[in-house]
């Protein structure tokens, strides 16, 4: 789609939080037209950059930022250059790791490391988040689902590896403090060790609290889920779709947010703020 088409869906589904991934988005010369048809000039929706950072730089940093981004957020899979072999991409560490700190300094606190957990990065998770700090940026993490890639390999469900994804949970948890640098709930968490323990986690309301809407225009339900529907059909996505769905193949973080109530999420997110002990 043309930038400017991206208005029409805006106004028709008036999110209140747009994610803009891949693909890779950065490979679109147009993005930042983009992120500008979505924001309309307003501060909603919540503006969330998701991207592998292979072509960021200082200056598309600061005109997505002018055009109405509110997080970046950027693939991490190791704590160092094995990044680069997990991802095929030779120096893509070195570039994060110049580039990151620098823009982190300048003080604008919307950048977050998005780490997938596979069966391959199962060790380093505390070590991530340590990387994070180092960086001065935050951390979320999300977890590995076979349905994108119909590969089961990376899939930490072994007893041996859910031993060891325990063990490094707990460390991470040991870590937490004020500073919310770890975005994920403990609630999130726990749920992650449930869904890599029973193999999925029902109850999934894509296409009714979060959809797509693919570069060509059509909505499906979740980027795992291909039956397309016109913008004008998504009532009738809802009852051919979510009424039926039972799919429980993945727990990435975009679900583990939306998935849950109302009050759990206003829980989780304002009883920071109230002195209740
Ligand atoms: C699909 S990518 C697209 C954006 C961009 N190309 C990138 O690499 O960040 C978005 C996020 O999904 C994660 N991801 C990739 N494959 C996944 C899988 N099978 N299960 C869960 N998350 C996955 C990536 O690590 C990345 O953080």
């Amino acid at each position: 789609m043309a930038p400017a088409a991206y208005r029409r869906y805006m106004e028709e589904l008036r999110p209140c939080v747009v994610q803009i991934s891949g693909g890779e988005p950065l490979m679109r010369e147009d993005v930042v037209e983009i992120v500008r048809q979505i924001k309309g000039g307003t501060k909603l929706p919540y503006t969330i950059l998701v991207s592998n950072w292979s072509l960021m730089t200082e200056q598309k940093y600061l005109e997505l930022r002018e055009a109405g981004v509110d997080q970046f957020s950027v693939s991490l899979d190791f704590p160092d250059g094995r990044h680069d072999d997990f991802r095929g991409y030779p120096g893509l560490y070195g570039h994060l790791e110049d580039l990151i700190p620098r823009l982190a300094r300048l003080g604008h606190d919307d950048i977050v490391l998005n780490s997938c957990i596979t069966s391959e990065n199962l060790g380093e998770i505390t070590a991530i988040a340590d990387n994070a700090r180092a960086w001065g940026v935050n951390l979320c993490y999300s977890a590995y689902s076979p349905r994108r890639t119909g590969c089961r390999d990376y899939f930490p469900g072994s007893p041996e590896q859910l031993v060891r994804l325990n063990a490094e949970l707990d460390r991470l948890e040991a870590r937490r403090d004020k500073t919310n640098w770890i975005v994920n709930a403990p609630a999130t968490l726990e749920a992650t060790r449930r869904y890599f323990a029973n193999g999925g986690t029902p109850g999934c309301t894509a296409g009714m609290r979060f959809l797509v809407v693919t570069a060509s225009g059509a909505l499906q339900p979740c980027s795992m889920q291909f039956q397309r529907y016109r913008l004008e059909d998504r009532e009738r996505m809802i009852r051919e779709f979510t009424r039926t769905n039972r799919c429980d193949e993945c727990y990435v973080s975009i679900r583990s947010y939306l998935d849950k109530s109302f009050p759990q999420l206003l829980w989780e997110n304002v009883s920071g703020f109230l002195a209740l002990k």
